[in-house]
């Protein structure tokens, strides 16, 4: 089983929360940066294309913006995700591979429910992504997301937050090893 990690954050050097993840899963998956491959998003999509074929397991990590994803990542869809390939009628080449989504949140789990501010809970703000791989005939797997990963100094340690983005990766990590 071969796996693809897109890494999709607009701003690598500023994130310690996807940058400790990503660091800590270097090596298990080929990793795609998708800032440093296309810094004036302008996306490769065939190479990207190419780089979807081969894989079995897709892995897109990356910071939840305005509950959605990045816009790079957003980017990325529109056009990889093109007809032909992920749907119409010859549109199967991603058909039978596994989707994962794997990433953080600024806002605390208490927020992420009807009662809370965000009014909503993270599966309900993933329906388009959950449709997305619907239609394109993948396996959207169980998402893997952690909360409360934006660093705010004084506010939040340093360390806290590079814990729990280890943990995080762990259980990456595990999947990675359960799908092989
Ligand atoms: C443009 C922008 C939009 C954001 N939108 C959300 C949001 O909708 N919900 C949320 O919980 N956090 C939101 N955040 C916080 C980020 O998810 C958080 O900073 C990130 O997960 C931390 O990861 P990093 O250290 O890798 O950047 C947003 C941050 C930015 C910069």
């Amino acid at each position: 089983m071969k796996s693809l990690i897109i890494f999709s954050h607009p701003k690598p050097e500023k994130s310690l929360a996807n940058k400790t993840i990503l660091t800590a899963l270097s090596g298990a998956a080929e990793v795609r940066t998708l800032i440093e491959l296309y810094p004036e998003y302008r996306i490769d999509v065939r190479a990207e294309q190419e780089a979807l074929l081969k894989a079995d397991l897709i892995i897109l990590q990356f910071p939840f913006y305005w509950y959605s994803v990045p816009a790079i990542l957003k980017l990325w869809f529109d056009e990889v995700f093109e007809y032909g390939f992920a749907y119409g009628s010859s549109g199967d080449k991603l058909k039978g591979k596994k989707l994962l989504l794997s990433f953080t949140t600024g806002g605390p789990k208490e927020a992420y429910s009807k009662e809370g501010y965000n009014h909503y809970e993270i599966e309900e703000l993933l329906t388009p992504l959950i449709q997305t791989a619907n239609l394109a005939g993948m396996t959207f797997l169980p998402p893997l997301y952690t909360h409360s990963m934006v660093y705010i100094p004084g506010h939040r340690e340093k360390e806290e937050i590079e814990v729990r983005a280890l943990e995080h990766a762990k259980k990456v990590i595990a999947l990675l090893n359960s799908e092989q």
